[in-house]
């Protein structure tokens, strides 16, 4: 099985939640205002929360209707991992469906394998867009993983650094 978080067992994740849900499009709202309450603690702005909850949901759709091509199995399901450390949101996304063949040609702006579906193909780069890192690990008929990284409050972020 996929699992690709590497913050995991690291002593300075201050906090973590996982999640595991149906594979239906009803858990989409729930994923992403599970994560938008998770990351409260990290006095979001209202900017930063609006991105992290736009990049959890494509990740939960695609995992949905791509991953398990929508099909309402009560084996499908969708696990959600996050990690706060410092000021930094991890979030992962996985899924045990079909899997992507390749990687690169589906991140791509305007690629979709579903356009009868009405499919932008926008998913992947939304989350680039509004997260700070964006990593895909998949393995053809295993499922796919998407790990995503925002950083939030940049001004406490760079006097860290
Ligand atoms: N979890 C997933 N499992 C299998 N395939 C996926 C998954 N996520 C994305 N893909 C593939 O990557 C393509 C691009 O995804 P995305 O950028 O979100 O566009 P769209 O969802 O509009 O097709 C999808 O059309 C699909 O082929
Ligand atoms: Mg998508």
């Amino acid at each position: 099985m996929i699992e690709i978080v590497s913050v995991k067992r690291d002593t300075q994740v201050k906090n973590e939640m996982r999640l595991e849900f149906k594979a239906i499009s009803e858990n989409e709202a729930f994923a992403r205002t599970a994560v938008a309450a998770f990351v409260t603690q990290l006095n979001p702005t209202l900017e930063e929360i609006s991105d992290i909850k736009t990049a959890v949901s494509e990740a939960v759709t695609n995992a949905i209707i791509h991953g398990y091509e929508g099909m309402e199995n009560y084996d499908n399901r969708v696990w959600l991992s996050c990690f706060i450390k410092n000021d930094v949101l991890d979030v992962e996304v996985r899924d045990s469906g079909v899997g992507i063949e390749n990687i690169e040609k589906a991140m791509q702006p305007l690629f979709t394998t579903k356009p009868q579906l009405d499919r932008s193909g926008m998913g992947f780069s939304f989350m680039e867009a509004f997260m700070d890192d964006l990593e895909v690990i998949s393995e053809p008929g295993h499922g796919t993983s998407v790990h995503m990284v925002k950083k939030l409050g940049t001004a406490s972020w760079i006097e860290e650094e």
